[in-house]
């Protein structure tokens, strides 16, 4: 196998490298003048199993065109196999049609990585599991919730926790969690009784007391999880902690987070950190690069991933 990285995630790229002992494939990824992305694979890739670090984060467009880009370049190198490794896949959110004339734009990024010459994708947490349907290649979506159990554990007294789910839309993901972990769910349940009037935030469940574990596959503006933290404190909920796989992180969310009633928020390393992240007090990472490196690993060798869940 050979490891390739664009330029979105270079630490975790490097921390993958070194799980799988794989020195990177010599590359040049670089913008000319106009900002246009050109890349050149600068030692031979002919029948070589490629594996294309890139998520497609912040700035998104121009990290997909590198990805693009980079999975062409191979494909004309004729490299055997190229496995796209996205640890955040961006644009999953837009994975239906919201209103009448909007776009399916999870999809047509689906097709691009497709049509530019992906074999396979390897990803982690997509914010709907049916995102796998929209690409006609094999797609394995990893968890990040064992990282998760593993950081709980090591944390928090597990006796008195509460999984709770910022939004409905997330209940099977926290009941995921409340599973491992053993302990009890609850919902925040947002609603706008009538149009014009603000947000009424029901809670199902009774925290009163209760350590809450707020669970979510996205941070962006902070908005969701530190309106259900304060909902959940008004209900009697004794500390609230949030959990999070990628930290998306944008505008002012960050300061958001550091001014809320979160004791802490985790997620893990799918983004880049910006130096503001890494110097915010209740901001904590996980990493997620062995658990890559070791679904890698098993890719290459024809093992079972799934396994790596059971
Ligand atoms: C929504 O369906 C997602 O799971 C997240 O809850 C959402 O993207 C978080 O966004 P924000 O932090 O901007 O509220």
């Amino acid at each position: 196998m050979k490891l390739l990285a664009g330029n979105s995630n270079r630490p975790l790229a490097e921390a993958i490298g070194q799980y799988l002992h794989v020195p990177f494939t010599r590359a040049l990824v670089r913008r000319f003048a106009d900002m246009e992305v050109f890349v050149e694979i600068e030692e031979n890739v002919r029948g070589e199993d490629m594996f294309v670090i890139q998520s497609t984060s912040f700035p998104a467009n121009d990290h997909l065109m590198e990805l693009l880009i980079i999975i062409d370049a191979l494909r004309r190198s004729s490299a055997k196999r190229i496995t796209a490794v996205i640890p955040y896949f961006g644009y999953a959110r837009q994975d239906r049609k919201p209103g009448p004339r909007t776009p399916i734009s999870a999809k047509l990024v689906a097709n691009l990585i497709t049509q530019a010459g992906a074999s396979r994708v390897l990803t982690v947490d997509l914010h709907a599991g049916q995102i796998q349907g929209f690409f006609d290649i094999p797609t394995d979506n990893l968890y990040g919730q064992p990282e998760m159990v593993r950081d709980i554990r090591d944390y928090l007294d597990n006796e008195h926790l509460m999984v709770v789910s910022p939004d409905v839309g997330g209940v099977v993901r926290a009941r995921g969690l409340a599973k491992r972990l053993g302990a009890d769910l609850a919902i925040v349940d947002k609603r706008r009784e009538r149009a014009g009037e603000s947000e009424v935030m029901n809670i199902i469940g009774d925290v009163s007391g209760r350590i809450c574990l707020l669970v979510d596959d996205i941070v962006d503006s902070g908005g969701t999880i530190c309106n259900a933290a304060d909902a959940l404190l008004e209900k009697g909920a004794k500390a609230v902690y949030a959990y999070a796989t990628h930290g998306v992180l944008s505008g002012g969310a960050v300061a958001r987070i550091r001014d809320s009633q979160l004791k802490s928020l985790v997620i893990t390393d799918s983004i880049a950190a910006t130096e503001d992240i890494r110097k915010c007090s209740n901001i904590r990472r996980i990493s997620i690069a062995n658990l890559l490196g070791e679904a890698i690993y098993r890719i290459a060798n024809e093992k079972s991933v799934s396994s790596l869940f059971d």
